[in-house]
């Protein structure tokens, strides 16, 4: 099990991209695998949960080819996949399973899909109930809530579903379903989670139509291969935004970042935190919105974080409380339950990762209070397996009084192969 020590650093300089989006890369082999024509994709995130979707896709016959620039998939239409011939392993990947077991749900096979030994432990009810009600016949572990999951597509018939968590996976799931089922789907949010399904269910030219917290889509209409590229991921964004927020006499430019709204909670909390974060050469790319992010560091102060900024801030809680361990007050985290069924249970981890360096921390059921502090202490935190505990540890080290080890770091290769090297490029020490 591989580790790093991390040693403090005097300033985050210099001018950096950061690598393609995940979601949006794990939708563009979705969407190019059974539309019809030639997808390419520039920009594409090589990170192992990404690969594991495009093993899948070519576990059922999809010609996908990478020229280590450009990625090209032969769409074989919407009823063109095989039949997988052995399980179709999603890794990490929540995405990938999650997704894909909804379009396997309208297919006209057999499939099993699985995972790592975290994927196994996570709820997997959240997308086989709704399936279910369209018609999906799927069963798995414990009662069909935890995969792998068995899948005898067949057909199905539009829901209108009122979801009771802000998940987009829950609503890509059934999105992706309802490309196959008869009349509509239907799905409804408590608060908008990030819409880069139906922006590019749009691009791909779906029947789709959006509503106040919701979208609803028609099946049976083909789709048509396009030409993505693939901004940078802000949550990947998100680790150097705090690191050049944190540390002093820092001055960092984050090039071609995707400012979504629905996933640009990070930079609204964190700017509401005193974080001077700017947006630059505003424009769009592939349905996307797109800036350059000039972050300059900045002294925090802690703030009360709830409501409908969690699920568009929803991956960036281990950056975000890093900030806050450094911010002058406390700041309260509530409304993020869902932090507790990621990768890990995400506010345990933090918790217990801030507590190990010497910060105050208070978990509640559905967040954590953090008194911030000037004095971080170093030491030894271990990922739980997690990427992005990783990387928020690996922050936290620029600032604390002595070098902090990050033990299990391997798991930094799912999302963000590239991150130490290009920590070290930036710090200086
Ligand atoms: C994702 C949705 C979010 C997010 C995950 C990626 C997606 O999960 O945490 O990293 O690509 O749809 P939930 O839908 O479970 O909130």
């Amino acid at each position: 099990m591989s580790s790093i020590q991390i040693q403090p650093a005097l300033s985050i300089n210099g001018e950096i991209t950061v690598p393609g989006d995940k979601s949006i890369s794990h939708r563009s082999i979705m969407l190019g695998a059974i539309a019809d024509g030639v997808t390419t994709v520039r920009g594409f995130l090589r990170g192992e949960d990404n690969m594991s979707t495009m093993h899948a896709f070519r576990a059922m016959g999809v010609n996908i080819k990478d020229d280590g620039e450009i990625i090209r998939i032969t769409g074989c239409g919407l009823h063109g996949l095989k039949e997988p011939d052995d399980v179709l392993d999603c890794g990490n990947s929540g995405t990938t399973i999650r997704l894909i077991t909804g379009l396997l749900a309208g297919q006209s096979f057999f499939s099993v899909v699985t995972g790592d030994q975290y994927l196994r432990k996570r709820p997997m009810k959240r997308v086989v109930e709704p399936l279910s009600r369209m018609g999906a016949r799927i069963s798995g572990r414990s009662g069909g809530t935890l995969a792998p999951l068995a899948i005898t597509g067949g057909s199905l018939t539009g829901i209108d579903y009122q979801s009771p968590v802000s998940s987009a996976q829950i609503k890509s799931s059934l999105m992706l379903a309802g490309l196959y089922a008869d009349g509509e789907t239907s799905v409804t949010e408590p608060s908008l989670s990030r819409d880069h399904s139906e922006r590019m269910f749009r691009l791909f030219g779906a029947s789709l139509v959006r509503h106040d917290r919701g979208v609803s889509v028609r099946g049976g209409f083909k789709l048509t291969a396009q030409e993505v590229t693939v901004p940078g991921d802000i949550s990947s964004a998100a680790f150097f935004m705090v690191a050049a927020l944190i540390t002093p006499n820092s001055e960092l430019l984050i090039k071609n970042v995707g400012v979504n709204p629905s996933r640009t909670g990070v930079i609204d909390i964190l700017q509401s935190m005193g974080g001077d974060i700017r947006l630059l050469n505003e424009r769009e790319v592939s349905g996307e919105p797109v800036a350059d992010l000039l972050v300059r560091s900045s002294r925090l102060k802690g703030v009360e974080i709830s409501g409908s900024v969690v699920p568009r801030a929803i991956d960036e809680f281990p950056a975000v409380c890093v900030a806050a361990a450094r911010a002058e007050g406390v700041t309260s985290i509530r409304d993020a339950r869902e932090l507790r069924v990621k990768e890990t249970d995400r506010i345990t981890a933090m918790a217990e990762s801030l507590k190990m360096l010497g910060i105050a921390v208070t978990e509640t059921e559905d967040g954590m209070d953090i008194t911030g502090s000037e004095l971080l202490l170093g030491g030894s935190v271990d990922s739980c397996g997690d990427h992005r505990i990783a990387m928020s540890m690996a922050v936290a080290a620029l600032v604390a009084s002595s070098p902090v080890t990050v033990t299990d770091i391997g798991c930094v290769a799912t999302s963000f192969p590239t991150f130490f090297p290009l920590l070290a490029h930036v710090a200086s020490r």
